[in-house]
């Protein structure tokens, strides 16, 4: 007992020191040093029972998958034919978009979305990761064909642009609303009158900071319309956390929003006596990106991870997180806890919120091998630069 009194005040001492230390953070050694105002917020979650009713996907089919174009490209985010059935077309990491034009040609350029690309654009082989340059060069990422064969582009960073049939340099149709700028133009979908809907991911970080509004859970996205003939952009949703894809339904009288901190649809309706109105569609069981409607009108979404416990424990606790984050902990670590491993997985829903079908590579043995190679490349970067 008296040894552990006499050392109980130096434990003491050490212990208080250590947290002035990590509060302070002199040498800037946690992973939110340098991000302004950094704070982070409670989330809403689902019960665990919500989430255990989730049918998992006990085959594994993803692992049968088959991986095309591996390596040729980087960060492919939406991908989509044309009219003629030419493509598939997508927005890549080096700011253009691109076009496969068969085995001979390969991709070739299609579109870009800045006047001066100068070398700092070039793509690299093996394709990776351009942070530093990717608000000068442009980061493509939701693409849709109007009817009048026109490429409606999001850009991370440029935000709502249109090129024409032949591609070549797009023009923005609009980059602000409100008054306040885009910050990460993500995601569109295009209603019969030619009315564009989109998602501006967030208000406070751009695509490059991504994991800072993770990790803050903050809530500045905005779901928005651009009606082309008036010209005029209206803010239709405020105060989303990081709206991501965006499908309308297939009678177009709603759209369905993924919300990705929340791990969840949205549904804004456009027709009917709810228009104008939102509300919640469906918990997921992971953290969505894009979400596309099929022929038949069902909604399949794309998870880019599962739900953690690390993240459920921590979304109950922001001051606890808050504090956890001014410790020096690497950011892959930290991404790795938030986010676990990855993991391939997508589902299918009725437009009534049913899920009609679970795909997923739950062990992983394929995906970060041979296909996420370069995405968690990319994520190590992304998040090391945060
Ligand atoms: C394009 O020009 C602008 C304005 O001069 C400049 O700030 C930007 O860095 C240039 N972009 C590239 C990719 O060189």
């Amino acid at each position: 007992m008296a040894r552990i009194g006499s050392v109980a005040p130096f434990l003491a001492v050490v212990v208080v020191l250590g947290a002035v230390f990590v509060a302070l953070d002199p040498f800037a050694m946690s992973p939110i040093a340098g991000v302004k105002d950094f704070k982070v917020l409670s989330v809403p979650q689902p019960s665990l029972e919500v989430l255990a009713a989730i049918p998992r996907d006990e085959k594994n089919i993803l692992k049968g998958a088959e991986i095309v174009y591996g390596g040729q490209i980087l960060g492919p985010e939406s991908v989509l034919f044309d009219s003629q059935g030419r493509g598939p077309y997508s927005g890549v990491g080096d700011g253009r978009i691109v076009r496969w034009e068969g085995a001979k040609k390969g991709w070739v350029e299609f579109a870009t979305v800045v006047s001066n690309r100068t070398e700092i654009c070039n793509p690299t082989n093996p394709p990776s990761p351009n942070l530093k340059y990717e608000h000068l060069c442009g980061r493509p990422l939701g693409i849709r064909f109007n009817k009048a064969g026109e490429l409606i582009i999001c850009d991370a960073y440029f935000g709502l642009l249109k090129v024409g049939p032949e591609g070549g340099l797009a023009e923005v149709l609009t980059n602000e609303a409100e008054g306040q700028k885009f910050k990460f133009t993500n995601d569109l979908d295009i209603d019969d009158d030619g009315t564009i809907y989109f998602t501006d991911s967030s208000s406070r970080y751009p695509r490059s900071k991504f994991f800072a509004s993770i990790l803050e859970a903050e809530e500045t996205g905005r779901f928005l319309k651009y009606d082309p003939k008036t010209k005029e952009t209206t803010v239709l949703i405020k105060k989303l956390r990081f709206p991501n894809g965006v499908t309308f339904s297939k009678d177009h009288s709603f759209l369905i929003i993924s919300e990705t901190r929340l791990g969840r649809l949205i549904r804004y309706w456009v027709k009917g006596s709810k228009a104008g109105t939102w509300e919640h569609f469906v918990w997921l069981p992971g953290y969505p990106d894009n979400v596309r409607t099929t022929e038949e009108g069902n909604f399949w979404v794309a998870l880019h991870c599962r739900r953690t416990l690390f993240d459920r424990f921590m979304n109950d606790y922001p001051a606890l997180k808050q504090a956890f984050l001014k410790l020096p902990i690497k950011p892959t670590i930290l991404y790795t806890l938030f986010s676990g491993k990855p993991h391939a997985a997508a589902l299918k829903y009725s437009p009534e919120g049913k899920v009609l079908q679970v795909v997923e590579d739950q062990k992983d043995l394929k995906w970060p091998e041979v296909d996420l190679r370069g995405c968690v490349h990319q994520l190590k970067v992304e998040v090391s630069e945060l």
